[in-house]
């Protein structure tokens, strides 16, 4: 397809290509949520079961993005836009901007928590903290405006200077720096994790599998995780597909960062649970877990003080290089369809989702009063973003590929015209027709409770 009258900027190596798209799938999802959603449902059998819908579902669902966003060379909207004309197909990219605003106002905010914990790892705040202090540490820090504000900007700050360079120069360059920064320091923090006394219960629980805890709501627990942890469903992965060169191969590259994103979520794993159980602390729950419950013990342990401060490096570096990639759904949106430069578009991404990132942090404290159906402001577009808005684009997606433009369309797309061997179209055609749709419509449905599993 002709490049269009925009000048589009473009991954200039495969590892880059690599490294942009592990690096937003890799983030927050990983390091502190499939931990502990893992330890919760069964350990080793949600694990099994994550596995098969990474490969079943998520894969024909990041390749859907891709295949949309290389043959049309355009944003997550415009795509729809140029490859279904006239067709109402372009609000699935509406809805992908909408859910990036979203995530990109909360996920920014937590974020923006990871620094102030990598601030006081360096300044050895956590010394002496009883285990009672250390849980009010966290909570005086979010329950006050100013300091988790200032994070959050400059957290947005690094994330806009980052997109400004450029796909090339900005995006693609800091990820191939910071990826395999963050896997070096993880494989550190696991080697220390598993070589504690009394990490094994840490290991058993996050492995052995316990097929007694596995319900209809954990196998959609799994589901949802996988579509968050694989950045997919909002047009991340279109936006980031428009920038990949016709002579990549999208199968490897997608099937590359599901391996990368699902080994990251186990090492995580095994940095977390070994440590917890060898202090004899409880698995917690979710922000507390990593905020709460990992100061506490790198407190206690021998060189915690380096630890905790490659800790909070490696969550930061997760997290900034999947609030690139979301913050770039919109900064391409905004610059190809009001035709002005990156710059420009960044600039009136970063004011318009920090307004709503600024009710997102103060919803932990000045406006926590202010509920819409009992949630609060970060709540709901926590829930709003990952179970509804996703879900649904990404059931939109594959039937998109599925239905309209067809198998044929994809195949070109996906064997560069031809020249490489694509042996799975036929499980991926599979896939996306029946496969990703049914399922991804339990999730949705699921999550909106019209329907329910015990
Ligand atoms: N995949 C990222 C994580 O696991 C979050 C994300 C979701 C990024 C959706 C982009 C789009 O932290």
């Amino acid at each position: 397809m002709s490049e269009g009258p925009v000048k589009r900027d473009f991954f200039g190596s495969r590892f880059g290509v690599i490294a942009a798209t592990a690096g937003s799938a890799i983030g927050l999802g990983n390091i502190w949520r499939f931990p502990y959603v893992a330890g919760e449902n069964g350990g080793g059998a949600f694990l099994i079961i994550y596995l098969v819908f990474v490969f079943l579902i998520g894969i024909p669902v990041m390749l859907s993005e891709f295949t949309i966003g290389r043959s049309a060379q355009r944003n997550a909207f415009g795509s729809f836009k140029k490859l279904a004309p006239g067709k109402p197909w372009y609000f699935t990219g509406l809805m992908g901007v909408a859910a990036a605003f979203m995530i990109m106002a909360f996920y920014t905010a937590v974020a923006g928590w990871t620094l102030e914990y990598l601030y006081q790892s360096v300044i050895n705040g956590f010394s002496g903290l009883s285990s009672a202090q250390m849980n009010s540490m966290f909570y005086d820090f979010i329950g006050s405006p100013l300091r988790p504000l200032v994070w959050f900007f400059g957290f947005m700050a690094i994330t806009a200077s980052i997109i400004m360079a450029g796909v090339q120069k900005g995006i693609e360059k800091y990820n191939k720096i910071l990826m395999p920064m963050l896997f070096v320091l993880l494989v550190v923090l696991v080697v220390r994790s598993v070589t504690l006394p009394g990490s094994m219960g840490g290991i058993s629980f996050l492995f052995k599998p316990d097929f007694s805890k596995i319900t209809a709501s954990t196998i959609l627990e799994a589901l949802g995780q996988a579509f968050f942890s694989l950045s997919i469903g909002m047009g991340t992965l279109i936006t980031y597909g428009s920038y990949i060169q016709k002579k990549e191969n999208l199968g490897s590259t997608a099937f590359s960062v599901a391996i990368a994103d699902t080994l990251v979520a186990v090492l995580a794993g095994l940095a977390i649970f070994p440590a917890v159980f060898a202090f004899d602390l409880v698995p917690n729950s979710g922000e507390g877990l990593v905020y709460i419950t990992l100061p506490n013990i790198f407190q206690q342990m021998q060189g915690g003080y380096f630890f905790a401060i490659a800790f909070f490096l490696l969550l930061s570096v997760a997290a900034l290089t999947s609030t690139i990639s979301v913050l770039e759904v919109i900064v391409a949106f905004f610059s190809e369809e009001l035709g002005i430069k990156r710059r420009q578009a960044t600039m009136l991404s970063v004011v318009l989702t920090s307004i709503l990132g600024v009710f997102t942090v103060l919803s932990f404290n000045s406006m926590s009063g202010v509920t819409v159906f009992g949630l609060t402001i970060f709540e709901l577009l926590n829930f709003t973003s990952a179970n509804i808005l996703l879900p649904l684009g990404g059931f939109l997606i594959v039937m998109f590929v599925a239905w309209y433009m067809g198998k044929e369309n994809a195949r070109k797309e996906l064997s560069n015209n031809g020249k490489l061997k694509v042996k799975y179209i036929p499980f991926y055609v599979f896939a996306v027709k029946f496969i990703a749709p049914l399922a991804i419509a339990f999730i949705f449905l699921q999550g909106l409770g019209l329907i329910h599993f015990s």
